[in-house]
C-alpha cells in the first residue's frame, strides 16, 4: 500500500515514519510512505504557498496552484485523494476499513496548515477527512493517524491475533492485560490470567471485552 503525504513540513512526517512498527512496515515492504513537500509545486518566487483571503479576515490560505499540482505530481490512476480538514467525515476504525477495503492501494492525504485551504481545492480530491470536532495547527498530526490506523490492517505490519483483538474491531473494547510483577503496590493481577487454563482465560477475556465496554463505551453496545 501506499501513502503520498503532501505537506509544508515533512520533518514531522519525516520523523514519525523513521521509528517503530511502521519503520518496519516500511523497511519490509508492507507499505511506502512518500512525502511531498507541497512547497516544491509553487510556481511563485520566494516559494510562497498561500496568501491573504479574498474579503479580508484572518491569517493566510494555502493556494490552489501548488497543492493542485502537488496532487497531480503523485496521482495514479486509481488513487484516493483526501484533504484532512476538521470540516470532514469524521475518521474511526470503520472508516479507515473502508478506506483499506477500496480497491486503490494507494491513498494521498494532504495537509493543510494556518487557515486552510482555497475551497477551491476541493474539486480536485475525492474527500475530507476530520479526525475530530477539534482544530490543530496543520493537518501533519491526522495524515500519520490515517496512515498508521491502515497500515495496521496490512497483513505482516502487526500480529494477526493483536489485530484481531484490538478495540473496535468486533464492536467492543479490548480486554484489560497485565504484565510482571504479579503485584504492584497491593493490586493483584486475576488469579485466572495466571492459572494455565488456555480455554477459561479465553472465556474470561471475552467476558472482560463486554464488561469493559458496557462501563466505559456503552454507545459501542447499542
Ligand atoms: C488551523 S486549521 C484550519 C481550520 C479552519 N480554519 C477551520 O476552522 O475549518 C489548519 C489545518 O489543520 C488541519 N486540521 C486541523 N484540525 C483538523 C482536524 N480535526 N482534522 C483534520 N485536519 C485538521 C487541516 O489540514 C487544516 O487545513
Amino acid at each position: 500500500m501506499r501513502f503520498d503525504i503532501l505537506t509544508l513540513f515533512p520533518n514531522i512526517i519525516e520523523a514519525y515514519i523513521k521509528e517503530s512498527i511502521i519503520k518496519r512496515a516500511i523497511d519490509k515492504q508492507l507499505i511506502e510512505v512518500n512525502v511531498v513537500n507541497i512547497r516544491d509545486y509553487t510556481l511563485l518566487k520566494n516559494g510562497q504557498v498561500d496568501d491573504t483571503p479574498y474579503g479580508g479576515g484572518r491569517g493566510m490560505v494555502l493556494m490552489c496552484e501548488p497543492v493542485v499540482r502537488a496532487i497531480e505530481a503523485v496521482k495514479s490512476d486509481n488513487a484516493k485523494v483526501y484533504l484532512l480538514t476538521p470540516q470532514g467525515k469524521t475518521f474511526n476504525q470503520e472508516f479507515a476499513k473502508e478506506i483499506y477495503a477500496h480497491e486503490s492501494k494507494h491513498i494521498i492525504l494532504v495537509c493543510g496548515h494556518y487557515e486552510g485551504f482555497d475551497e477551491r481545492i476541493l474539486n480536485f480530491v475525492d474527500g475530507e477527512i476530520s479526525v475530530g470536532d477539534f482544530v490543530l495547527t496543520g493537518g501533519e498530526l491526522p495524515a500519520l493517524i490515517i496512515m498508521d490506523t491502515i497500515s495496521r490492517f496490512i497483513p505482516g505490519v502487526i500480529k494477526e491475533e493483536s489485530f484481531l483483538n484490538d478495540s473496535f474491531n468486533d464492536g467492543l473494547l479490548d480486554y484489560p492485560e497485565y504484565t510482571k510483577p504479579r503485584e504492584f503496590r497491593g493490586l493483584k493481577v486475576p488469579d485466572i490470567l495466571l492459572s494455565g487454563d488456555h480455554e477459561k482465560i479465553r472465556k474470561y477475556r471475552e467476558e472482560e471485552k463486554r464488561r469493559v465496554t458496557e462501563e466505559k463505551r456503552p454507545d459501542l453496545l447499542k
